[in-house]
């Protein structure tokens, strides 16, 4: 069968105003990527040919982050925010440019799957000319109802606003997503008017005008918790949890094991190896991978950083983006490090800041060691070489190297290359005064007498 090419139109021009946010709600992050970029991943996974989305007018942030993730999609802007129909309109280019199937998708849904947009798209296979995606929600307040008749097809999608009593008891509520092949989409939004409580051009009146056509309306129900669209911060929050709460199960599904699953964050692009083990309150922000059988300890906060097979990271450490942690790594307690490779086997256990460098094998970092990445205007590299030695409270000011095997001694600022084999040692020379702390004992207690 010859799938005809589907065109994803997505809406993100709403104004938000229940979130009370000068940020565009769209832009608003849910496990670590805008609401925004969530959608447009999906229309990706959808099988989506071209990609249309919808944004405010002088909203450069939008259109970034629209860009950002799908550098080819077309995007339009909305003059006035007239109605959900009035938006898709504003992509009418795209819509006259395009021959196939029609998905439209609201940017504020964004835990609904790829999956079960193909399937409303399918339902176009199965004989609909416009397939509308129906959930059951606890609290169908605010959501659009679907209204069927006795074949099960949908007849009309009435807003909450102005549904009767009777209607508003209907349980099947609009998730947002709607699918369409229809002769002409612009010709049957073009008959959308705007008489209802909001005074808007509602998309979902295109459900009524289509029975009026003589056209199919099927609904598609998918999970109450996968449409769930966030209006206010409080059901961002919500959202958030459903997430959390699937990746957890997700993970230990794939054999990650976790001692409280609750206080363990992901991101929406986190991936874990089997047999890691992670103590609770850990943070992993956008783009952490952690190979098999590491071990991540209580209280480490992780973003943008790899980290190697049967490595152990934490309690309480902090990588940053670009951190490489190799494996059988050891990463102790209050140890940051960012845009820095440890290869294999090298340690850093307590206090240090490792920041754009590279520690050989084997290399130890002692306790308080810094590099000097900055000098508030450029930031340098540090080299270390494999199995060095770098002494407690070191400070390698750089650019600077450290070559194979050499040694640092405690507390030395080193600014120059040490070669390899050989001690670098930055420090005043010790002296010793014998039978001094005696002399000053006698001194003070004579004092004492004496008063
Ligand atoms: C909408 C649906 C409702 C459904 C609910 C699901 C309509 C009329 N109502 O209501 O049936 O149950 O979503 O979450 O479609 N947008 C624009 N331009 C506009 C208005 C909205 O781009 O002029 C965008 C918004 O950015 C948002 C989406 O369209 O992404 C939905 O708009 P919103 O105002 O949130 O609609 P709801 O009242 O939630
Ligand atoms: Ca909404």
């Amino acid at each position: 069968m010859i799938v005809p090419p589907l065109l994803i139109v997505i809406l993100a021009a709403g104004l938000g105003v229940r979130m009370r946010s000068q940020r565009a709600k769209v832009l608003h992050g849910l496990a670590g990527r805008s609401l925004l970029g969530h959608a447009l991943a999906k229309a990706q996974t959808a099988g989506a040919s071209a990609i249309a989305v919808v944004v405010p007018p002088a909203s450069p942030e939008v259109r970034a982050e629209v860009l950002a993730h799908a550098p080819t999609a077309a995007v339009f802007e909305q003059p006035t925010q007239a109605g959900t129909a009035d938006a898709v309109l504003a992509a009418r280019e795209a819509l006259a440019r395009h021959s196939g199937d029609v998905l439209v998708l609201f940017a504020d849904t964004p835990l609904l799957e790829g999956a079960t947009l193909l399937r409303l798209v399918a339902a176009l296979r199965q004989g609909a000319n416009l397939a509308v995606l129906g959930f059951e929600p606890d609290d169908p307040t605010g959501y659009g109802r679907l209204i069927r008749d006795e074949r099960g097809r949908v007849t009309a999608i009435r807003e909450h606003k102005d549904a009767s009593a009777p209607e508003r008891s209907e349980r099947l509520c609009n998730a947002g997503a709607m699918a369409f092949r229809v002769p002409s989409l612009l010709d049957l939004l073009g008959r959308i008017g705007n008489d209802n409580a909001s005074r808007e051009y509602y998309l979902t009146d295109a459900v009524a005008l289509a029975n009026k056509q003589g056209l199919c309306v099927l609904p598609v129900v998918c999970a109450p918790q996968e449409a769930m669209g966030i209006n206010t911060r409080a059901q961002l929050a919500e959202a958030e949890a459903i997430f959390q709460r699937r990746a957890r199960e997700q993970a230990m599904r794939e054999g990650v094991s976790m001692t409280a699953p609750d206080t363990v964050w992901f991101s929406y692009d986190t991936k874990i190896a089997p047999d890691v083990t992670i103590e609770p309150n850990v943070f992993f922000g956008p783009g952490v991978e952690i190979a098999e059988g590491a071990e991540i300890l209580a209280n480490s906060h992780l973003v943008g950083a790899r980290i190697g097979a049967g490595a152990r990271v934490g309690p309480f450490a902090r990588l940053r983006p670009g951190a490489e942690v190799g494996p059988d790594v050891h990463i102790g307690n209050f140890v940051e490090i960012k845009n820095a490779r440890l290869e294999a086997g090298a340690k850093a256990n307590h206090l240090a800041y490792i920041g754009d460098g590279r520690v050989g094998a084997g290399a130890n970092i002692g306790a308080g060691a810094i590099f000097c990445n900055y000098d508030g205007y450029n930031k340098h590299f540090t080299d270390i070489g494999a199995g060095a030695f770098i002494g407690s409270n070191a400070a390698l000011v750089a650019p600077v190297k450290i070559g194979e095997r050499a040694y640092v001694a405690s507390g030395s600022v080193i600014s120059r290359n040490v070669e390899p084999d050989a001690l670098g040692i930055a420090r005043s020379a010790q002296e010793v005064r014998p039978g001094w702390a005696a002399k000053f004992r006698a001194l003070v207690q004579n004092r004492r007498k004496n008063r």
